[in-house]
This record gives C-alpha cells, structure tokens and sequence, in this order.
C-alpha cells in the first residue's frame, strides 16, 4: 500500500513542484516504485518531469472521462499522472460534483497497491484540487522558505488539514515543514528556524534536512530532468538524497 504524501502550500513558489520531482527520484534511487502526480494547471511538473503536454492528464481522470491506463506515462523508473492547461476547466465542471473531493482518492485507490510513494504536487491555492489532495494522502508536507511571514500561510494550511482530517480523512497527518532554498549561514534564516521549531504546533514536526539554495534545482527543471540526470554531484542531490533517507527511516 503507497504512502501517499500531498506536498502542499498555498504561497507559490514554495518549492513544491521541486520537491516532488526530486525527492520522487531520490526515492527511486532507493529502489522504491514511485508515483507523481501533477495536480496544477501550471504543469510545471509535468514539463519538469520532460512530458510533451498530454492530450488527457490528470482534469480527464478526475472527471471519469478518461482512465489511468489513458494518463500515466512513464519515464524511467518514475511514473507521473500529468496535468494539461484544461484543468482549471476540469476544476469548474468538479465543484458540481457529488462527493468531489473524494475525486482523486477513488481514482488513487486503484494503484496503490502497485507504488511505495505517491507523491502530490498541488497548486498554489487551497481549493478544491488541494483539497482533493489531502482527502487522498495519509501525510502532507509542507514546503516553504524562512522568510519573513512564511508562518501567516501555515496556520491556515493546519486549519484546512485538521477539517480534512475530522471530516473527510482521519488518516491524515503533518509529515513535517521543509525548509527549502535555504542559506543556512544567515543569521535570519536561522531566526525563522528556531523560532518555528519553538511553537508548541510544531515541535518534533520540522524536517532535520534542509534543502539550501542551489541553482542546479533550478536549471535541472528548465532542461526537463531530475537534479540526478542533471547534476548528480550537486547540492541539490546531496539533500533531496538526505531528505529521502530520513522519510524512509520514519515511514520505511
Ligand atoms: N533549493 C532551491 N534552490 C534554488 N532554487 C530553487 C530551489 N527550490 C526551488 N527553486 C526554484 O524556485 C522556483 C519555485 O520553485 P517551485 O516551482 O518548485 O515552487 P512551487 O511551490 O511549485 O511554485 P508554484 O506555487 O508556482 O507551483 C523555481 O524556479 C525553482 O527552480
Ligand atoms: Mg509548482
């Protein structure tokens, strides 16, 4: 049964798409069978990952007119259910939907069993497609940077979670807040750190890897490949590695 983890943030530009791509491969790297999904009309990941934009993606799926055998594409060891620019329209015809944010996780339920991750790369927004996400996840992962007001967004994302949580998906937990583009010689980012790793919400819930700031991450999405095919011996790689080995010391 797939771990499956939401990687969410309603900021943008939070390193979420990097993160799931990157971290997705790291854990192939550790022989485990991944599965990415891109869940933003943006497809950054779906570009990332090296996908011409596809006729059906991941709107077709989630609306019954297509299947997953229609959508998932391989590359490698990593499979990716990708997005198309359709999905915001996608995302106007769910909200008249039954049950709509049940959409993903009926669909999710059918591979499962043939993934060790399931990772989801979800949009810049707390709607119903994030939403979705986290009705489908058993744990999220917050990614953000210590800057300034980065904390404002994550009361609200707690909040969504713990309604999810009650109402929709007793599953689901916090896997942990991942400090990513980090520079970890400031003083401030150090502040932010430590001032986060101090409220009682959030204590033992920090990530021990940081991802610094490494432009390899940002030129290996550019030329469509993972930080591994990219540049294996970079930063970058050094700490989505680190971040893979300690998820699969806590959840194997
Ligand atoms: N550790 C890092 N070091 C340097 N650049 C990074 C790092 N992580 C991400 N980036 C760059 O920062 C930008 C935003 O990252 P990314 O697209 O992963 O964020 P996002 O949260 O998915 O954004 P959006 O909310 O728009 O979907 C990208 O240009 C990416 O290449
Ligand atoms: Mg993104």
């Amino acid at each position: 049964m797939a771990n499956i983890i939401s990687i969410i943030n309603n900021k943008g530009g939070t390193g979420k798409t990097t993160t799931v791509l990157n971290l997705g491969a790291a854990l192939t790297k550790k022989r485990k069978r991944v599965l990415l999904v891109d869940l933003d009309s943006q497809c950054n990941l779906t570009s990332a990952f090296g996908a011409d934009t596809p006729e059906v993606g991941v709107g077709d799926l989630l609306v019954g007119s297509a299947t997953l055998d229609d959508v998932m594409i391989k590359n490698g060891k990593l499979s990716l259910i990708p997005s198309s620019e359709k999905l915001l329209d996608f995302e106007f015809q769910l909200n008249n939907e039954p049950g709509r944010e049940y959409m993903l996780r009926e669909q999710l339920d059918k591979v499962a069993d043939d993934f060790d991750f399931i990772l989801i790369d979800c949009p810049p927004s707390l709607g119903t497609l994030s939403i979705n996400s986290m009705v489908a996840a058993n744990h999220f992962i917050v990614p953000m940077q210590a800057e300034n007001f980065a904390f404002i967004g994550l009361d609200r994302i707690m909040l969504i979670s713990e309604k999810v949580k009650k109402r929709m998906n007793p599953d689901l937990d916090l896997a942990g807040i991942l400090f990513v583009k980090l520079d970890p010689r400031t003083k401030f980012s150090q502040a932010v750190i430590h001032s986060l790793s101090e409220n009682q919400n959030f204590k033992g819930k920090l990530f021990n890897t940081y991802i610094r700031q490494d432009i390899s991450l940002m030129e290996s999405g550019a030329f469509k490949q993972s930080v591994y095919d990219y540049a294996p011996k970079s930063r970058g790689a050094d700490d989505y590695n680190d971040l893979a080995k300690e998820i699969l010391k806590i959840y194997g």
